[in-house]
């Protein structure tokens, strides 16, 4: 038995292909919502491949691919999610998508079905507002890749229940992973601390104090980060990085979250990081 027997995602991006094999990876029963059909055939393409890449490097059983993939479905109806015991939702950081969202799964949803967002910065409070169950409601924030990252923040609102929490806390523990609670502010603990240092380092690029390069080998070296900021920039996304710095521009009026000139721009232009093959680095695929 889990804490949650089965599982809802919304989303068919990296979060929700990531949060999905995690959590079958662990024996939960999990459904994807996506918005069209191929959307909804590519993410079951990607948690194939990401599931056949560990059966490669012999971290898992082939048979155990198999296990896991049968718990693994997707859809384009939102009435599928109905009967699920926890529903995560995963799309696009924008308040006006995330609210109607989380009011069409408040309607659709069972009464004791928990509600959870994997947002970053949006306040938690606001999407449960638009709920008959803010008790229920509650951010489960992953990061990325969400297979490999052990941390989930577990976001407490000023209504969300003592009930809920403990219930998420147990899930990420089910999930292999080191939850922290932390308290409804835009950034929570991790981003609030990572993105200065992200947007930093693109105004030193600005600046021309050195090259990405350089600055991503002195990050590695100097700092023992696994990888430096402008290859994290493309691997989060840039489109997600600049929403992240407007939220925390928005909630905390500080300068130092006003986002670069050139995050901006490359925005603009589509350079959107590893998922658009081009971004501070090039990508063949
Ligand atoms: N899915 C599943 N497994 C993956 C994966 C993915 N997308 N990417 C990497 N892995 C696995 C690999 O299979 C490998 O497993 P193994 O060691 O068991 O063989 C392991 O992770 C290490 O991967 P690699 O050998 O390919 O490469 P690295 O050792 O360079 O690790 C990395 C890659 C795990 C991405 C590492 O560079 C890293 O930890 N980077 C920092 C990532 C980070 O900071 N993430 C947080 C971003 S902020 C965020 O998510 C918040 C959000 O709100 C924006």
């Amino acid at each position: 038995m889990t804490e949650f027997e089965s599982l809802g995602i919304v989303g068919s991006g990296i979060m929700g292909s990531g949060i999905a094999e995690t959590a079958i990876d662990s024996g939960h029963e999990v459904v994807i919502l996506a918005r069209t059909p191929q959307s909804a055939q590519s993410v079951l393409r990607s948690v194939q491949a990401s599931l056949s890449k560990r059966v490669e490097k012999g971290h898992k059983a082939s048979s155990q691919t198999e296990e896991d993939l049968s718990r693994l479905s997707v859809t384009t109806e939102i009435a599928d999610l109905s009967n699920c015991d926890l529903v995560i939702e995963t799309v696009v950081e924008d308040i006006s998508v995330k609210s109607r969202i989380i009011n069409d799964l408040d309607v659709v949803c069972k009464p004791s079905t928990v509600l959870a967002s994997n947002t970053s910065t949006i306040p938690l409070i606001e999407l449960a507002a638009k709920t008959k169950r803010p008790e229920k409601v509650c951010g489960i924030h992953f990061f990325n890749p969400a297979p490999v990252m052990k941390l989930v923040e577990i976001v407490r609102t000023l209504v969300v229940s003592d009930e809920t929490i403990q219930r998420a806390r147990r899930f990420a523990l089910e999930c292999g992973k080191e939850p922290v609670e932390v308290s409804d502010r835009a950034g929570f603990i991790v981003n609030a601390l990572l993105f200065p240092y992200l947007n930093n380092a693109i105004k030193m690029l600005e600046m021309n104090v050195a090259s990405k390069e350089g600055i991503d080998t002195a990050m590695r070296g100097g700092c023992g980060f696994p990888m430096g900021p402008f290859a994290l920039l493309d691997l989060v996304g840039l489109d997600t990085a600049l929403a992240i710095l407007n939220s925390l521009h928005e909630e905390f009026g500080d300068p130092n979250y006003s986002p670069a000139p050139l995050l901006k721009r490359m925005v603009a232009a589509k350079m959107l990081g590893r998922k658009s093959r081009a971004g501070f680095y090039s990508y063949e695929n």
